[in-house]
């Protein structure tokens, strides 16, 4: 049986899941490729400590991962490193020295993909890129490959597990952000610096790349907007809870006539969804195809073994492209090309949102609020206050009809200014049509 030969660079989570499952399960690979997939080179700054699976066999190891890329005997280099520095720099050798890349690196796919995929084009190379959104979810190949046909409308997910398990666990226990956050990084699901996940750039990062392959456009972060879940308190969740509703980080795409709308954002959505049911570090995708409907993908978004499993795949399809002689040439952003419609402002998305103030409690205060949103066309829903034994730093909800993002910005910044809220008001869209 021949082999085609894979080159490794980076032995860290993913790096490490990689080899296991190449390892341990190399004769059900064989068996569905026809011929073997051989790690034949293997890179990361500490190798020397690194413990391979013997079932491997022998491997060139170093600490230079040009070593790998120029390897004569590596045909397939996954760059599993992260960040943007040297990863950028990996992909552009291996594509000058025509081996084709998996990767599962959204930070730099979703900064520069499309550019490097025209450079892989050219150079007659593939890049694959399961791996960087959704880890274990084959959302890529759902939406490259298996609803292709279909043309999306929205979709909805849940695609940072650090964020979900943290809105999980403050629902579930009524306990704090903080108390969850630092649970989370004692015990490993968050890292020392929370930023990346709390504040929506993860998230925004994955949604780059899923947006552009649902809907063919060249998507940069900054089309999308971005609110992270640090203002989300156990309050919120104990009102949500009596409008029956649940709290969680989506990253929404949708398309409104005038083009898409991208936002990362904690929104309310229906307890009795599929969506607010994702509980814990899992992710999960909810596709709405015009003529397929609602079609829901759900797993674990990172990993060493799920996101492992993503990148083995990846490597087999290349593989076999490699061994036919025939580069699939379908985009890893499923259009040929990207652009056309840029994404609009959120401004103009139109939902029924969800107000929650802190004030210290005195007459008049309703009335005054209720002024400002009458004088911006905003119908009032509801007023939700808990029983309470203090007047002071108050929290109570309002929720409002359907409205623009517009006017409900501009009456929050009206009201910010009123002496009786002890912080600018939370607005969070309700979801309400999943
Ligand atoms: N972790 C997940 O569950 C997950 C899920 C989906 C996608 N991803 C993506 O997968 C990629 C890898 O993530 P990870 O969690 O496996 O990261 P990680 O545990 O930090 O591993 C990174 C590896 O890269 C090596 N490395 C860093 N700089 C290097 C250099 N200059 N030369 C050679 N090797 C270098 C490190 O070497 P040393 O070990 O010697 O330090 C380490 O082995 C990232 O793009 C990440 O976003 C991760």
């Amino acid at each position: 049986m021949d082999e085609v030969k894979v080159g490794i660079v980076g032995l860290g989570n993913v790096g490490m899941g990689t080899l296991t499952i190449l390892a341990e399960n190399q004769e059900q690979i064989a068996l569905k490729l026809g011929f073997r997939l051989r790690v034949t080179a293997v890179c990361s700054r500490s190798v020397e400590s690194k413990k391979l699976p013997a079932a491997l066999g022998p491997v060139f190891q170093t600490t230079d991962w040009r070593e790998v890329v120029q390897h004569p005997d590596v045909q397939i280099v996954a760059e599993l490193v992260g960040g943007t520095a040297v990863a950028a720099e990996i992909l552009d050798a291996a594509i000058e020295h025509r081996k084709s890349v998996v990767t599962a690196n959204k930070e730099l796919m979703a900064a520069s993909g499309p550019e490097i995929w025209d450079r892989a084009i050219r150079a007659g190379i593939n890049l694959a890129m399961e791996a960087s959104v959704c880890g274990g979810i084959p959302i890529h190949a759902v939406l490259r490959e298996g609803i292709s046909g279909d043309r999306v409308m929205a979709f909805y997910g849940i695609l940072n597990g650090t964020c979900n398990y943290i809105l999980t666990e403050m629902e579930k226990r009524d306990v704090s952000l903080e108390v969850v956050l630092k649970e989370a990084q004692r015990l490993g699901y968050a890292e020392a610096d929370p930023s990346a996940d709390v504040d929506g750039y993860d998230a925004r990062s994955k949604l780059v790349l899923l947006a552009a392959l649902a809907f063919g456009e060249k998507i940069t972060p900054s089309d999308i907007f971005m609110e992270g879940i640090r203002r989300i308190t156990e309050v919120d969740f104990r009102y949500a809870r009596q409008l029956k509703h649940s709290i969680r980080l989506i990253c929404g795409a949708r398309r409104i006539p005038e083009g898409i709308i991208l936002s990362v954002r904690p929104a309310l959505i229906p307890a009795s969804t599929i969506l607010a049911g994702v509980q814990g570090a899992y992710n999960a995708v909810w596709v709405k195809g015009e003529y397929g409907e609602d079609t829901f993908y759900y797993g674990w978004g990172a990993g060493a073994l799920p996101t492992g499993v993503a990148v083995v795949s990846d490597l087999m399809r290349v593989a076999r492209e490699i061994r036919s002689g025939s580069p699939e040439r379908v985009s890893p952003f499923a259009h040929e090309r990207l652009g056309g419609n840029k994404p609009v402002p959120v401004t103009l998305q139109k939902r029924a949102y969800f107000l929650r103030f802190r004030v210290d409690d005195r007459p008049g205060i309703i009335a005054k609020l209720a002024g400002i949103l009458a004088s911006k066309k905003i119908g009032l829903e509801a007023v939700l206050q808990e029983p309470c034994d203090t007047k002071r730093d108050l929290p109570f909800v309002i929720t409002v009809e359907e409205t623009s993002e517009q006017s409900i910005r501009e009456a929050v910044a009206e009201m910010s200014g009123l002496d009786f809220l002890n912080e600018a008001p939370l607005a969070l869209p309700m979801e309400t049509a999943l």
